[in-house]
């Protein structure tokens, strides 16, 4: 018998019907399908269309469609902890709402906030939960409804994003498979780079901020695209390391969808076989918290018992880090 490890268990993820094309896109902003296929890789992002409806729906779908999927009763979850970066408001919790929405009245739920490093983050604190013996069925999601902060006529920043999001669960597993260990960074200096000018306690929401269209996503790609490979390429040779690992030992390696380059520049980084590295970028954008859970959902059916797999991340703050683990099932 091992030590006692958090194993993902089970995996959802669900994105709204409404879909965002280039072509759309084309006759929105000044822009083109051939500028934003090369130069992001994307091709289409899901939009969550509706009054009243924020990320907590993404979320309620993914979850109830996980319980149904793993054949388990709401209230048999102890905790719920969702990343977003879009909350539904600045309160209460998202994670609340989703857990009220799936009838959980016996988990207790929060947020957290690390842009589109969320997911890692979220993964890393709920496994601790676990491995310590406090609890035994934690879900963790992360979604984003990233249409609610992104200014449509912006073509720098509106080509990017998408809405969506999944969810895990993780469940204590005595048979050494499940989270290993990880790797996580930040750095708020970099702010200045990637962040939402007013809305917050520093800037509250004005006519003036709102006119100024503070509200939305400020991003200078540059920099970004720059720390975001440095970034997650350096957190995985230190958790490969970690684990006594070669990069040819990886099984997968699931990276957060950023920007098709910034993919590619990573794995060229580290060396891997370009069949190992999931990328669905074209068909979702960057959901931000939603990207890993949405690819380990897509590529679920491929997974073995033991499958060595690698996460990373990077995102807005700075946020980045790695995270290993082996697949449970
Ligand atoms: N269509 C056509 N032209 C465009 C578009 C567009 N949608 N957007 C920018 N351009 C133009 C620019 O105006 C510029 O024109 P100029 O040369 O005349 O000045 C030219 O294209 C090149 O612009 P760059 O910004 O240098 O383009 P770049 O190749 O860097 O691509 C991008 C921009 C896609 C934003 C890239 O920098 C990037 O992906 N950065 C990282 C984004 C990211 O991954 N963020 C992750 C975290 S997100 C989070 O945490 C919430």
């Amino acid at each position: 018998m091992s030590k006692v490890r958090a194993a993902i268990t089970a995996v959802n993820a669900w994105t709204p019907e409404y879909i965002l094309t280039n072509a759309e896109l084309e006759t929105m902003v000044d822009t083109s399908d051939e500028w934003i296929r090369t130069r992001t890789g994307i091709h289409q992002r899901h939009i969550l269309k509706g009054e009243g409806l924020g990320t907590s729906h993404i979320g309620i779908h993914a979850v109830n469609g996980l319980l149904e999927k793993k054949g388990i009763a709401a209230t048999e979850i102890d905790l719920i902890i969702c990343a977003t970066t879009t909350p539904d408001m600045m309160f209460p919790a998202t994670a609340n709402i989703i857990s009220d929405g799936v009838g959980a009245t016996k988990a207790f739920s929060y947020d957290i906030n690390a842009a589109c490093s969320g997911f890692l983050f979220a993964l890393e604190t709920a496994s601790k939960f676990i491995e310590s013996g406090a609890y035994k069925k934690v879900i963790v999601v992360g979604a984003d409804k990233m249409s609610s902060i992104i200014d449509y006529t912006d073509r720098t920043t509106c080509i990017i994003f998408g809405d969506g999001g999944g969810a895990v669960l993780l469940e204590p597993l005595e048979d050494g498979d499940g989270i290993q260990n990880s790797s996580l960074h930040t750095d708020g200096s970099g702010k200045v780079y990637l962040h939402q000018k007013a809305g917050g306690s520093a800037k509250p929401a004005t006519a003036e901020t709102v006119a100024a269209k503070e509200h939305f996503v400020f991003q200078d790609g540059r920099p970004v695209f720059k720390a975001a490979v440095k970034g997650m390429s350096s957190a995985i040779n230190t958790v490969l390391a970690k684990n006594n690992l070669a990069v040819n030992d990886l099984d997968w390696l699931i990276p957060h969808q950023a920007n098709i380059r910034i993919l590619k520049s990573v794995a060229n980084m580290i060396d891997i076989a370009e069949e190992k590295v999931v990328i669905n970028i074209e068909r979702y954008g960057n959901t931000t918290s939603g990207t890993i859970p949405i690819c380990l959902w897509e590529w679920e059916d491929k997974f073995k018992k033991g499958d060595k797999i690698m996460l990373s991340a990077f995102g807005g703050g700075f946020t980045w880090g790695a995270l290993y683990l082996t697949w449970a099932y």
